[in-house]
């Protein structure tokens, strides 16, 4: 499909996910291209980097999101084979429906791989939440965020930070634009419909009174290789959140790559079952119905940094960096790194009331995609051809 601007046309904008946490970025953007005005058509691409129910069909049924038009399939792989899979089966589908430009989100393998086939191609990228940087080379994303930046045409920011660390890489500033955070337009427009605890409990067969606790309950996420790839790294972690779960009740929803290294190292034993709620990934609605009512989240997971600054609750991210300095500077966040005795202390004084409260950040407020829209129609229009 093409849409007729004057006597020019141009073609779909093609919106590439692959894992989790693309999905909630991508709802908003999908729903701003439709109801702007005019509407701008666009194709849905799901690379299948996350493929299961757990991980991602229920969520798109939680965030609303269409089928997807096309779907690649690559499954799990090393990074260089789930890459290089993305590329190969994006390339042809990039010729079949020649778009006016790809939309990327986040820094997940499937982002930096559209974003090269794309611009090598010479089809122009925007970047959703470009410029974050966590300084730290060992991480996986952040080699997929530097060279997305590098590379694409049009770099939309969640916070200002972001600028300077673009300018500094010599991206120039006219492709800069802050717009937002669109993962906090999700949770605005999905925090009425959240699945409250109790009820998230019941579907597991667990009893919700495991969470009536003077104190609340804490929700744990982990799957940083850098924490869980590492037995020792990880016998140590899950030795300490036993800490914690002495004194608050834990509920830890399993990511598989952690539940799958729990097996592998034989570190089970670590998790009481009378002490932690154990569940599977869960959905959209459940973990914002799970954050929410939360005392406290323990995470090394970038988006519920945003999640539970954007909700007003405390979060101690088990990790040495972040890419997201406005949580902490804003926000409720605070970093941890993994030594035992920091996290311990935290807690502590999370649990003596000392929380940090924090402010919501600028542009966090619900409407990111309606910018991204309005700026992908302005900056569109000029390079429509006639088709
Ligand atoms: C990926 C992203 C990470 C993101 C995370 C959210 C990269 C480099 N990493 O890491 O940025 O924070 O997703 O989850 O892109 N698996 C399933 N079902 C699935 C998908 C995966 O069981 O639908 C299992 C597979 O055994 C796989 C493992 O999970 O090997 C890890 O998945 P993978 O896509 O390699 O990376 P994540 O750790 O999920």
């Amino acid at each position: 499909m093409t849409l007729q601007s004057a006597d020019k046309a141009f073609g779909p904008v093609m919106c590439i996910v692959g894992a989790r946490p693309n999905f909630m970025k991508m709802a908003p953007i999908l729903r701003a291209l439709a109801s702007h005005v005019p509407p701008l058509p666009a194709l849905l691409v799901h690379t299948g980097q996350h493929y299961d129910q757990d991980m991602s069909g229920r969520l798109f049924t939680d965030l609303g999101l269409p089928v997807p038009d096309i779907n690649l399939d690559v499954g799990s792989g090393s990074h260089a084979v789930q890459t290089a899979e993305v590329m190969r089966r994006f390339e042809p589908v990039l010729d079949a429906h020649r778009p006016s430009c790809v939309v990327v989100v986040g820094d997940v393998n499937s982002t930096l791989a559209c974003t090269l086939v794309a611009v090598k191609k010479g089809v122009p990228v925007a970047h959703v939440e470009a410029g974050l940087r966590s300084y730290d080379r060992q991480m996986p994303e952040e080699i997929n965020r530097v060279v997305t930046d590098q590379i694409a045409d049009r770099l939309y920011t969640t916070e200002r930070s972001a600028e300077g660390n673009l300018l500094s890489e010599g991206v120039p500033a006219e492709r800069v634009i802050f717009c937002g955070n669109v993962m906090i337009d999700s949770l605005m427009a999905n925090l009425k419909h959240a699945r409250s605890a109790a009820d998230t409990l019941r579907a597991h067969d667990i009893d919700p009174a495991v969470l009536d606790h003077p104190k609340g309950y804490g929700v744990v996420t982990l799957h940083r290789p850098s924490n869980v790839d590492d037995p020792e790294t990880l016998r140590l972690l899950l030795g300490t959140l036993g800490q914690v779960a002495h004194d608050l009740p834990l509920v830890f929803a399993l990511h598989p790559r952690t539940r799958s290294n729990i097996d592998k190292f034989e570190l089970g034993n670590l998790i009481d079952p009378k002490r932690f709620v154990l569940l599977p990934p869960q959905g959209y609605l459940e973990m914002l119905g799970l954050m929410s009512a939360a005392t406290l989240v323990l995470t090394d997971s970038g988006g519920l940094q945003e999640e539970t600054t954007a909700l007003g609750v405390p979060c101690l991210t088990l990790r040495a960096n972040t890419e997201r300095p406005i949580t902490i500077e804003q926000g409720t966040n605070t970093l941890v790194g993994t030594d035992s005795q920091a996290i311990l202390r935290a807690v502590a004084e999370i649990l003596n009331g000392q929380g940090k409260r924090g402010r919501v950040p600028e542009l966090w407020d619900g409407h990111a995609a309606d910018r991204i829209a309005s700026d992908l129609w302005r900056w569109l229009s000029p390079l429509a051809v006639s088709r």
